[in-house]
Protein backbone atom coordinates (compact mmCIF):
# COMPACT_ATOMS: atom_id res chain seq x y z
CA UNK A 1 0.00 0.00 0.00
CA UNK A 2 2.72 2.49 1.17
CA UNK A 3 5.34 1.91 -1.98
CA UNK A 4 1.74 2.03 -4.48
CA UNK A 5 1.11 5.78 -2.32
CA UNK A 6 4.70 6.49 -2.72
CA UNK A 7 4.66 5.55 -6.80
CA UNK A 8 1.59 7.34 -7.11
CA UNK A 9 2.81 10.93 -5.78
CA UNK A 10 6.37 10.25 -7.82
CA UNK A 11 4.27 9.73 -10.58
CA UNK A 12 1.80 12.68 -10.04
CA UNK A 13 5.05 15.06 -9.62
CA UNK A 14 6.67 13.70 -12.29
CA UNK A 15 3.56 14.66 -14.67
CA UNK A 16 3.49 17.91 -12.85
CA UNK A 17 7.02 18.58 -13.37
CA UNK A 18 6.13 18.26 -17.33
CA UNK A 19 3.88 20.79 -17.27
CA UNK A 20 5.88 23.20 -15.56
CA UNK A 21 6.90 25.72 -18.21
CA UNK A 22 2.85 25.19 -19.25
CA UNK A 23 -0.04 27.78 -17.99
CA UNK A 24 -1.05 25.65 -15.17
CA UNK A 25 0.58 22.97 -12.92
CA UNK A 26 -2.40 21.44 -12.78
CA UNK A 27 -2.90 18.63 -15.18
CA UNK A 28 -3.65 20.13 -18.63
CA UNK A 29 -4.86 17.17 -20.54
CA UNK A 30 -8.06 19.49 -20.92
CA UNK A 31 -7.07 22.35 -23.04
CA UNK A 32 -10.41 23.99 -23.80
CA UNK A 33 -9.86 27.00 -21.30
CA UNK A 34 -6.86 28.11 -23.94
CA UNK A 35 -8.34 27.38 -27.03
CA UNK A 36 -12.20 28.81 -26.61
CA UNK A 37 -12.93 32.07 -28.11
CA UNK A 38 -11.15 35.38 -26.25
CA UNK A 39 -10.34 38.43 -27.36
CA UNK A 40 -6.39 39.66 -26.24
CA UNK A 41 -6.39 42.67 -24.45
CA UNK A 42 -3.93 44.15 -27.66
CA UNK A 43 -6.04 42.39 -30.13
CA UNK A 44 -7.64 45.64 -33.04
CA UNK A 45 -11.18 45.65 -31.84
CA UNK A 46 -10.56 44.74 -28.22
CA UNK A 47 -13.40 45.67 -26.07
CA UNK A 48 -10.56 47.74 -23.84
CA UNK A 49 -8.58 50.42 -23.95
CA UNK A 50 -4.82 49.75 -23.91
CA UNK A 51 -2.10 51.65 -22.98
CA UNK A 52 -0.58 54.25 -25.19
CA UNK A 53 1.98 52.67 -27.65
CA UNK A 54 0.61 48.53 -27.17
CA UNK A 55 1.66 46.57 -29.89
CA UNK A 56 -1.15 44.91 -31.61
CA UNK A 57 -1.02 41.21 -32.61
CA UNK A 58 -0.54 42.37 -35.90
CA UNK A 59 2.88 44.15 -35.33
CA UNK A 60 0.74 47.66 -35.50
CA UNK A 61 1.83 50.16 -33.00
CA UNK A 62 -1.37 52.54 -31.58
CA UNK A 63 -0.61 55.82 -30.66
CA UNK A 64 -3.83 56.65 -29.84
CA UNK A 65 -6.24 54.19 -27.66
CA UNK A 66 -9.20 55.94 -29.91
CA UNK A 67 -8.01 54.16 -33.09
CA UNK A 68 -7.97 50.73 -32.49
CA UNK A 69 -10.36 50.32 -34.50
CA UNK A 70 -8.50 51.74 -37.61
CA UNK A 71 -6.96 48.52 -38.69
CA UNK A 72 -9.78 46.88 -39.08
CA UNK A 73 -11.51 49.22 -40.85
CA UNK A 74 -8.22 49.62 -43.18
CA UNK A 75 -9.40 46.18 -44.36
CA UNK A 76 -12.34 47.15 -45.39
CA UNK A 77 -11.70 50.30 -47.39
CA UNK A 78 -10.56 49.10 -50.51
CA UNK A 79 -7.65 51.78 -51.38
CA UNK A 80 -5.93 50.61 -48.27
CA UNK A 81 -6.60 46.67 -47.96
CA UNK A 82 -4.04 43.78 -47.71
CA UNK A 83 -3.87 42.89 -51.68
CA UNK A 84 -4.64 39.30 -52.42
CA UNK A 85 -1.46 38.00 -53.59
CA UNK A 86 -2.83 34.71 -55.33
CA UNK A 87 -3.95 34.95 -58.51
CA UNK A 88 -7.43 33.09 -59.28
CA UNK A 89 -5.84 30.04 -61.01
CA UNK A 90 -7.15 25.86 -61.02
CA UNK A 91 -4.69 24.98 -58.33
CA UNK A 92 -5.64 27.84 -56.14
CA UNK A 93 -9.42 26.84 -56.49
CA UNK A 94 -9.44 23.78 -56.28
CA UNK A 95 -7.26 23.89 -53.31
CA UNK A 96 -9.86 26.68 -51.68
CA UNK A 97 -12.80 24.36 -52.38
CA UNK A 98 -11.19 21.92 -50.20
CA UNK A 99 -10.23 23.82 -47.24
CA UNK A 100 -14.25 25.79 -47.93
CA UNK A 101 -14.99 22.31 -47.78
CA UNK A 102 -13.11 21.59 -44.51
CA UNK A 103 -13.52 24.65 -42.40
CA UNK A 104 -16.52 26.67 -43.50
CA UNK A 105 -19.33 25.05 -45.06
CA UNK A 106 -20.14 23.43 -42.39
CA UNK A 107 -21.18 26.94 -40.71
CA UNK A 108 -21.73 28.93 -43.68
CA UNK A 109 -22.55 26.35 -46.77
CA UNK A 110 -21.87 27.18 -50.15
CA UNK A 111 -25.23 28.33 -51.08
CA UNK A 112 -27.71 31.62 -50.90
CA UNK A 113 -30.46 29.57 -49.22
CA UNK A 114 -31.45 30.68 -45.76
CA UNK A 115 -33.70 29.35 -43.16
CA UNK A 116 -36.62 30.79 -41.24
CA UNK A 117 -33.94 33.10 -39.13
CA UNK A 118 -31.98 34.22 -42.58
CA UNK A 119 -29.05 32.33 -41.72
CA UNK A 120 -27.51 29.58 -43.71
CA UNK A 121 -29.30 26.41 -44.10
CA UNK A 122 -26.59 24.06 -42.32
CA UNK A 123 -27.29 21.36 -39.33
CA UNK A 124 -25.23 23.73 -37.04
CA UNK A 125 -27.27 26.47 -37.64
CA UNK A 126 -30.40 24.25 -36.44
CA UNK A 127 -28.89 23.72 -33.00
CA UNK A 128 -28.42 27.67 -32.30
CA UNK A 129 -25.19 29.14 -34.65
CA UNK A 130 -25.51 32.03 -36.53
CA UNK A 131 -23.82 31.42 -39.77
CA UNK A 132 -24.64 33.46 -42.67
CA UNK A 133 -25.18 32.45 -45.78
CA UNK A 134 -21.42 33.72 -46.66
CA UNK A 135 -21.80 33.89 -50.31
CA UNK A 136 -24.72 36.73 -50.05
CA UNK A 137 -22.93 38.49 -48.45
CA UNK A 138 -19.08 38.31 -49.03
CA UNK A 139 -19.42 40.79 -51.84
CA UNK A 140 -19.36 43.23 -49.56
CA UNK A 141 -16.18 42.66 -48.24
CA UNK A 142 -12.49 42.90 -50.12
CA UNK A 143 -10.27 40.24 -50.34
CA UNK A 144 -7.66 41.32 -47.32
CA UNK A 145 -10.89 41.66 -45.32
CA UNK A 146 -11.96 38.40 -45.75
CA UNK A 147 -8.42 36.38 -45.31
CA UNK A 148 -8.26 38.27 -41.91
CA UNK A 149 -11.62 36.75 -40.98
CA UNK A 150 -10.31 33.33 -41.60
CA UNK A 151 -7.51 34.23 -39.74
CA UNK A 152 -8.87 36.33 -36.07
CA UNK A 153 -12.56 34.75 -36.48
CA UNK A 154 -14.99 37.47 -35.40
CA UNK A 155 -17.80 37.56 -32.14
CA UNK A 156 -19.38 34.12 -32.50
CA UNK A 157 -16.65 32.24 -35.61
CA UNK A 158 -13.53 30.97 -34.05
CA UNK A 159 -10.26 32.02 -35.34
CA UNK A 160 -9.03 29.23 -38.55
CA UNK A 161 -5.47 30.75 -38.30
CA UNK A 162 -4.40 28.25 -36.44
CA UNK A 163 -5.73 25.81 -39.08
CA UNK A 164 -5.03 27.25 -42.29
CA UNK A 165 -1.98 29.16 -44.11
CA UNK A 166 -1.68 32.23 -45.50
CA UNK A 167 -1.31 30.85 -49.12
CA UNK A 168 -4.54 28.51 -47.78
CA UNK A 169 -6.73 31.69 -46.87
CA UNK A 170 -6.11 33.61 -50.25
CA UNK A 171 -6.97 30.10 -52.02
CA UNK A 172 -10.52 30.13 -49.75
CA UNK A 173 -11.03 33.62 -50.49
CA UNK A 174 -10.59 32.88 -54.47
CA UNK A 175 -13.12 30.13 -54.17
CA UNK A 176 -15.19 32.08 -52.40
CA UNK A 177 -15.63 34.98 -55.84
CA UNK A 178 -16.06 31.92 -57.68
CA UNK A 179 -18.97 31.02 -55.51
CA UNK A 180 -20.33 34.48 -55.78
CA UNK A 181 -20.77 34.01 -59.44
CA UNK A 182 -22.87 31.07 -58.96
CA UNK A 183 -27.03 32.03 -58.89
C1 LIG B 1 -18.47 27.55 -36.24
C2 LIG B 1 -19.11 28.23 -37.35
C3 LIG B 1 -18.28 28.97 -38.35
C4 LIG B 1 -17.23 28.49 -39.11
C5 LIG B 1 -16.60 27.12 -39.06
C6 LIG B 1 -16.87 29.59 -39.99
N1 LIG B 1 -17.64 30.68 -39.75
FE1 LIG B 1 -17.58 32.47 -40.72
N2 LIG B 1 -18.99 33.23 -39.49
C7 LIG B 1 -19.65 32.51 -38.50
C8 LIG B 1 -20.58 33.41 -37.81
C9 LIG B 1 -21.49 33.02 -36.66
C10 LIG B 1 -20.46 34.68 -38.43
C11 LIG B 1 -21.19 35.98 -38.06
C12 LIG B 1 -20.77 36.50 -36.70
C13 LIG B 1 -19.30 36.77 -36.59
O1 LIG B 1 -18.77 37.56 -37.38
O2 LIG B 1 -18.67 36.17 -35.71
C14 LIG B 1 -19.48 34.53 -39.48
C15 LIG B 1 -19.10 35.54 -40.34
C16 LIG B 1 -18.27 35.38 -41.42
C17 LIG B 1 -17.97 36.41 -42.39
C18 LIG B 1 -18.62 37.79 -42.43
C19 LIG B 1 -17.72 38.82 -41.88
C20 LIG B 1 -18.38 39.97 -41.16
O3 LIG B 1 -17.61 40.77 -40.63
O4 LIG B 1 -19.62 40.06 -41.08
C21 LIG B 1 -17.07 35.90 -43.29
C22 LIG B 1 -16.45 36.60 -44.48
C23 LIG B 1 -16.81 34.52 -42.87
N3 LIG B 1 -17.54 34.25 -41.73
C24 LIG B 1 -15.96 33.65 -43.54
C25 LIG B 1 -15.69 32.35 -43.12
C26 LIG B 1 -14.79 31.45 -43.81
C27 LIG B 1 -14.10 31.77 -45.12
C28 LIG B 1 -14.74 30.30 -43.07
C29 LIG B 1 -13.89 29.07 -43.31
C30 LIG B 1 -12.47 29.27 -43.41
C31 LIG B 1 -15.64 30.46 -41.93
N4 LIG B 1 -16.19 31.71 -42.00
C32 LIG B 1 -15.88 29.49 -40.96
C33 LIG B 1 -19.48 31.18 -38.19
C34 LIG B 1 -18.52 30.35 -38.75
Amino acid sequence: MKTKILLLTALFLVICGINLPAKSVILNFVTDMFDQISIKPQEPGSMQSFPIGSVSIEGKMVDNPADRFANQVAEITPETATKNPVPQSVTSLENGKYIFDTYCIVCHSDSRETNEEGFATTEINKLGMIAPALISISHQFNDGYIHKKIKFGGAVMPPLGYATTEQERWDVVNYIRKLETQP
